[in-house]
């Protein structure tokens, strides 16, 4: 990973943090994109002191904001000659059906379009970079999700997992669509999950309650340290094993299918339509 320049989103805590402390480590450039200043600030001041590598720096979005996401593109565009790795990695949990500045569904928006739109976006950038990688973190909660496209925004019957779970099948069939369009461009796209991992996800717009069953969840399951978690992304992100690999789902560093329901026909192509009008792209 020498000199290759890495951007991933969401490197602020969690899986994100160690995912980019572990490839610096392997002497990538490092470009976190953070939220908040004092974060990001923390975040590469314990990274380069960790590794000893001095190119780690950050950018600032929230990328819930699609005018947020545009600015940041423009800005790796304008710093960047090149980018080797995007790793779009930042997500969340709502437990109340809330709008983001875009008067979208915030989980729809936090989790999925920003992915969409920050890629497509970057899409030029990584195609001149090739071979270059793309890895998306998904999650298990895929194999649950469903899409009601007369309802994307979950107006009727908000919950709490089921946008969590319809937000990283999006993640999947993104991953799927997106590695049919750049076959033949050199650039590799693949989703994962990381590991049920005890970070602060829970803990973040949610109540007490949402807040005591994922501890229990984490228990239940023997959930896995961030460090572990990021293995997989760090896997897909820099080994040979899965140079030219696309268009696949892992867990825990092993293939595995995604779930029967996205290998719906038409599905991935649909919701990339309606993405592309929810983002402005179409
Ligand atoms: N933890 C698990 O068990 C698990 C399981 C499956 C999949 N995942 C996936 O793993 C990914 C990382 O989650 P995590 O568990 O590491 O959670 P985390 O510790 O809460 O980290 C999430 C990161 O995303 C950032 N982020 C969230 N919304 C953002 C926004 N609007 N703009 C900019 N940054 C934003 C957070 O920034 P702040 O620091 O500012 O909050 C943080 O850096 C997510 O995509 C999640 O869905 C996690």
């Amino acid at each position: 990973m020498q000199n290759k320049n890495v951007l991933i989103t969401g490197a602020t805590a969690g899986i994100g943090f160690e995912t980019a402390k572990a490839l610096a480590k392997k002497g990538a450039n490092i470009y976190i994109v953070g939220r908040n200043k004092e974060k990001a600030q923390k975040a590469v001041d314990e990274i380069i002191a960790a590794t000893g590598n001095k190119n780690v720096s950050f950018f600032i979005a929230d990328l819930s904001s699609q005018k947020e996401v545009r600015r940041l593109a423009d800005e790796v565009k304008a710093k960047l000659e090149r980018l080797d790795v995007l790793i779009n990695n930042a997500g969340g949990v709502f437990q109340q059906h809330q709008l983001s500045v875009d008067g979208i569904e915030m989980t729809l928006a936090n989790n999925h379009l920003s992915y969409f739109l920050l890629t497509n976006l970057l899409l030029d950038l990584l195609k001149k970079s090739a071979p270059s990688r793309i890895v998306i973190v998904a999650s298990h909660s895929h194999y649950s999700g469903k899409f009601n496209f007369d309802d994307m925004e979950m107006n009727h019957g908000y919950n709490i997992m089921k946008a969590y779970e319809r937000s990283k099948l999006g993640n999947v069939l993104f991953m799927m669509e997106l590695s049919e369009r750049l076959k033949g461009t050199g650039v590799t796209v693949n989703s994962l999950h990381p590991g049920v991992v005890k970070t602060g996800i829970a803990g973040k717009n949610t109540g007490k309650i949402v807040q005591w069953a994922w501890k229990v969840f984490e228990i239940y399951q023997g959930a896995i340290s961030s460090e572990d978690g990021a293995k997989t992304s760090i896997y897909l992100a820099s080994s040979p094993e899965v140079e030219g690999e696309s268009g696949k789902y892992y867990d825990l560093c092993k293939h595995k299918w995604h779930s029967r329901y996205s290998q719906t026909e038409g599905l991935k192509e649909k919701l990339w339509e309606v993405s592309a009008k929810f983002t402005g792209l179409a």
